[in-house]
């Protein structure tokens, strides 16, 4: 089974009118690999400045969503809201969501069920603090994670799972490859075990969490790494060589 590499560029609440035009020349011009999906996804602000202007090869992701089309709900977006603005997929679950914003797994749930009704991609989040993989407790964790992701799935075709290491996010030092290699493995086994063996053969599974130029070649290198969730690299140039990582 070949899944395509999935590669998404995180962008979180950065950037200007500016510095995401000079971004958006920076992709339109790059020359990439044509096997690569690509997913730019900006501050919701910003979406669709970045949809009109980004090359339609890329597909564009908000960073999160509510629960219901609409409603007395200050400050939040809906995946109606999203799709009608011309997006196809949206970030659920990061780990921001969970551990600045507090939403629960269960919270989270309803937001991919939402997205899914809304014929949304999601890229749904999951991993581990530092806290949590100090305690041993990562595979309890991201397991707990997946059942609340599974419970609210309609299809598996428009999911992509992105594996966060959270005790490297934002760090400069990626996990090793030999980890994320293990942690993507025992999601794959889960989805074997409490979904299908053709989801878990067919479900993309990437990493996020300090990936960059230097470090992108050996991750892609690993069976069961399927693309990468980039942050602050995908605000750079060397987004193009994370892009190209197998190339
Ligand atoms: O969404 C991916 C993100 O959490 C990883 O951020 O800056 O460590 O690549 P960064």
């Amino acid at each position: 089974m070949t899944r395509k590499f999935f590669v998404c560029g995180n962008w979180k609440m950065n950037g200007s009118k500016k510095s995401i035009g000079e971004l958006i020349q920076t992709l339109n011009t790059a020359k990439l690999d044509p096997n690569v999906e690509v997913v730019c996804a900006a501050p919701a602000i910003y979406l669709e400045l970045t949809r009109s202007e980004l090359d339609p090869k890329f597909s564009v992701a908000a960073q999160n969503c509510y629960i219901v089309p609409s409603g007395g709900f200050t400050g939040e977006i809906s995946p109606a809201m999203i799709k009608d603005c011309g997006m196809d997929w949206v970030i659920l679950g990061h780990s921001t969501r969970r551990h600045i914003f507090g939403e629960s797994n269960e919270f989270i749930g309803q937001k991919i069920a939402h997205a899914q009704e809304n014929d949304l991609g999601v890229i749904v989040c999951i991993g581990e603090t530092r806290e949590e993989k100090e305690k041993g407790i990562t595979d309890q964790v991201i397991f707990a994670q997946m059942k609340a992701i599974a419970d609210n799935v309609k299809d598996w075709n428009k999911v992509v799972l992105a594996y966060e290491a959270g005790w490297a996010i934002g760090t400069g030092n990626a996990a090793s490859p030999q980890h994320v290699q293990q942690i993507h493995a025992k999601v794959r086994e889960w989805l074997k075990n409490n979904v299908s063996e053709a989801v878990a053969n067919s479900v993309r599974i990437i990493y996020g969490g300090s990936v960059t130029g230097g470090t992108c070649k050996e991750l892609a290198s690993q069976k069961d790494v399927d693309g990468f969730l980039v942050g602050g690299a995908s605000l750079k140039p060397e987004f193009i060589d994370i892009i190209n990582a197998k190339a």
